[in-house]
């Protein structure tokens, strides 16, 4: 599996595919470790590097991710990937999330992973909010360095009452999580 990670890592650097940093990595797995949520779904897997470290620490418990990307050269590497990780928890579908059917998304979301078109966070957010339930984690990356294209998201989190925290995993960046078994508030 490290293979496959440093090989994903290699191409993606290659071909300026933007995908997950190291901090980001290490937090998403410590979460999934403590919380071990079941159905789980990614909005934006480029070409499945972060998908594929979801996907093996849930298949722990076996359970699944469902995975959206929109780039077709991406889903096809993504394809490549998936077949060589040899994990069989992951459904991708390509196309962009927006425009799928609701009933493609599972009946409840324990895990949500947002790191698509940065300035459709909220839109992607409010599509799943009928799945998501009192328990659920929600993560969306690069918050910080794309502060004026997610201000909509910050704004209907601050409006609504959302508590939420933003977490500064790297110099320039980090991620917002709402969780509601974390002690955090608004902030
Ligand atoms: C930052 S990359 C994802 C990186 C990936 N999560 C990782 O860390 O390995 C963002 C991806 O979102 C995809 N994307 C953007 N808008 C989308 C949409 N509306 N539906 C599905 N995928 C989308 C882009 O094609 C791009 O590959």
């Amino acid at each position: 599996m490290k293979k496959l990670l440093d090989s994903m890592i290699d191409y993606a650097k290659k071909r300026n595919v933007p995908i997950i940093d190291d901090p980001t990595k290490q937090y998403i797995i410590s979460l999934l470790k403590t919380r071990k949520p079941r159905y789980c779904l990614e909005i934006g897997s480029a070409i499945w590097y972060s998908s594929v470290i979801i996907a093996k620490e849930i298949s722990k418990w076996d359970w699944t991710l469902v995975s959206f990307e929109c780039s077709y050269p991406s889903y096809m590497k993504a394809l490549t990937n998936t077949k060589n990780s040899r994990l069989l928890n992951m459904i991708l579908y390509f196309g962009d999330f927006l425009k799928f059917s609701h009933q493609l998304l599972p009946d409840q979301i324990d895990f949500l992973f947002i790191d698509a078109e940065k300035a459709s966070y909220l839109d992607y957010y409010l599509k799943c909010k009928p799945f998501l339930h009192d328990e659920s984690i929600i993560l969306f990356d690069d918050v910080i360095k794309y502060k004026q294209k997610t201000a909509p998201l910050i704004h209907y989190l601050d409006h609504h009452n959302i508590p939420y925290e933003h977490k500064q995993l790297v110099d320039d960046d980090g991620v917002i999580v709402i969780d509601s078994n974390s002690s955090f508030r608004t902030g």
